[in-house]
């Protein structure tokens, strides 16, 4: 009788060689804590090397978690005065308007608080019950651009300011309504329709020949962040607009608060000579 006893290698097995071994689910045996000492004693030269940590998956997390389940870390509290430390340079505000200054510019003057502007917006203010006085928000908006030409950065803290909400919310107005202008249009401000009846009845041509007759370049457009391009002297201005309501005498144009029908390519020059001396 041979007396040696034979003990098997340990060989590698891979993951589908022991689900068919195992009958049903995979069982892998929890891994055991170990300490310093014991390290010691099976790294070959006595030193412990950690292996760096790089990435690890899912998976592997929840095989290393004694209950199967993943625990992400708390976040941890922090402070109003760290928000503001961490906050970048620029705005909200800054980021998502684009630079106001344009040619046109010199037609309009600069956002100022007047005594007139503080009491137009106490009249359109008045007009709300006290609780509800965030709805004069369009009402301010359009006497500022009104008067200013489009609708500033500083004009957008002025009303937040007068109605007693976040900056953020007159944004998402002016932002919303491609009527509110962020930038100094023209001293005519043209707005050309461009749904079907007015885009069947030649509203490209008519945007192309105003632009051919005014040299303004509409290449940098951005239908919905910089709609508006101006000519280089300043005195033109277009952008393309949604139905203005008025299918029936398409092409239709807005040419600034004037409505104006049934302006096909060929009236271009007509229409706006009749502004000259406006
Ligand atoms: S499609 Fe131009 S006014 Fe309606």
């Amino acid at each position: 009788m041979n007396s040696r006893l034979s003990v098997p290698q340990p060989r590698k097995i891979d993951r589908d060689q022991l689900s068919y071994l195992s009958d049903s689910s995979i069982v892998i045996p929890l891994p055991k804590s170990v300490d310093r000492a014991q390290l010691v004693f099976l790294s070959g030269n006595g030193n412990i090397n950690p292996p760096l940590i790089t990435s690890i998956d899912r998976g592997l997390v929840r095989y290393h978690s004694s209950d199967g389940i993943i625990r992400v870390p708390k976040a941890q509290n922090i402070s109003r005065d760290d928000v503001k430390r961490l906050r970048p340079k620029l705005t909200v505000l800054e980021k998502n308007i684009a630079s106001p200054v344009t040619p046109g510019s010199r037609f309009f003057p600069p956002f100022e608080i007047t005594q007139e502007l503080e009491n137009k917006a106490a009249s359109r203010i008045g007009q709300y019950p006290s609780e509800e006085s965030r709805s004069a928000v369009l009402p301010l908006l359009h006497e500022v651009q009104h008067k200013f030409g489009f609708i500033s950065l500083e004009s957008i803290d002025w009303v937040a300011k007068r109605l007693n909400i976040e900056p953020i919310k007159v944004v998402e107005v002016v932002t919303f309504y491609p009527g509110f202008r962020q930038k100094a249009p023209g001293r005519l401000h043209v707005r050309v329709c461009r749904t079907l009846s007015c885009a069947m009845g030649g509203s490209h041509n008519l945007m192309d020949k105003l632009c051919a007759i005014t040299g303004i370049d509409r290449a940098e457009a951005d239908g919905h962040k910089d709609p508006i391009s101006v000519s280089p002297c300043g005195n033109f201005s277009v952008e393309y607009a949604e139905c203005l309501a008025s299918c029936g005498t398409a092409p239709v144009c807005l040419v600034n608060d004037d409505f104006h029908e049934g302006i096909t390519a060929d009236k271009a020059a007509d229409l706006l000579e009749s502004y000259e001396n406006a």
